[in-house]
């Protein structure tokens, strides 16, 4: 990210969100503040031309909305946005008696504020707002600072930002979050693609550029294997994990087909 600039992909995501309202059918992500939270400025034409990496956004806020209700069900009432860019979920929690915490860049995070104050989206009192950079700050303790009870389960939304950070940076963040008994996350992650992948190396390609350009590059991806026994290690035991056939069987109901896809969304639980 451009140092002391909100971050530009966020603005990306949220558009692609807005856009997924009004266009897309079925629509998988149902969001009554994604287009609002833009305010009155026409969207970039941009997000009406990118389908694929729009359905790829509706499905893992939809994937991860609809965990986080299961979560909550079972009893779960903390819930923490990382990197939380425009997400709206704060803005129209529909789980009462949950306590909300919205992470970010404070550069983001001060500008979403001036955001929602400007198109008028009000900021419920059971939300706080904690400033971390994940490659540098101790998120636990900035979460705690903040209100979290880390002995007490809580809910984890990291939803388009682990392409963006260090290997080190995600350990860390996942680490903490696997501390917390109850710790349950939902990512989104990309794979690492081999030349020999044509149409997907050349799709990589040209988002690499485009994310680059914003001052945002991808810093690498993450092999599924070498995640899930990350993820065990650190004392996950529940994973569950959708590629790109799961998206179209599940979320499409078309076949599967046979392409894993290079996108892929996550959960994972500690639940000892
Ligand atoms: C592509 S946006 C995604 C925003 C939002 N989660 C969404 O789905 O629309 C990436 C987000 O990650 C945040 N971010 C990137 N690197 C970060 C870091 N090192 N520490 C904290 N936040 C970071 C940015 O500020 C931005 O809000």
């Amino acid at each position: 990210m451009r140092e002391g600039e909100p971050s530009r992909t966020a603005f990306g995501a949220a558009a692609l969100r807005a856009v997924h309202q009004e266009v897309d059918d079925p629509r998988i992500f149902t969001d009554p503040l994604a287009r609002r939270i833009l305010g009155p400025a026409p969207l970039p034409e941009r997000s009406r031309e990118r389908p694929r990496l729009r359905l790829f956004i509706a499905v893992r806020h939809r994937f991860a909305e609809d965990a986080l209700a299961a979560a909550v069900a079972r009893g779960t009432d903390q819930v923490v946005v990382l990197g939380a860019g425009l997400d709206t979920f704060a803005y129209r929690n529909p789980h009462p008696g949950t306590r909300v915490f919205e992470v970010d860049h404070p550069a983001t995070a001060a500008w979403k504020r001036e955001q929602l104050a400007e198109v008028g989206i009000e900021v419920p009192e059971d939300l706080t707002y904690v400033d971390v950079d994940f490659e540098t700050d101790d998120l636990l303790e900035r979460l705690v600072d903040g209100g979290l009870d880390a002995t007490r389960p809580a809910f984890f939304l990291w939803l388009g930002v682990v392409p963006y950070l260090t290997h080190d940076a995600v350990v860390t963040t996942l680490s903490a979050i696997a501390s917390i008994p109850g710790g349950e996350v939902v990512m989104d992650y990309v794979r690492p693609v081999a030349e020999s992948e044509a149409v997907a190396h050349a799709r990589r390609a040209e988002l690499q550029a485009t994310v680059t350009d914003l001052g945002e590059p991808f810093t690498g991806g993450l092999h599924t294997e070498e995640l899930h026994a990350l993820l065990r290690r650190l004392g996950f035991d529940e994973i569950e994990d959708i590629g790109r056939r799961e998206i179209r069987s599940r979320y499409l109901g078309r076949p599967p087909g046979d392409e894993d896809g290079d996108a892929h969304v996550l959960r994972a639980l500690r639940s000892r």
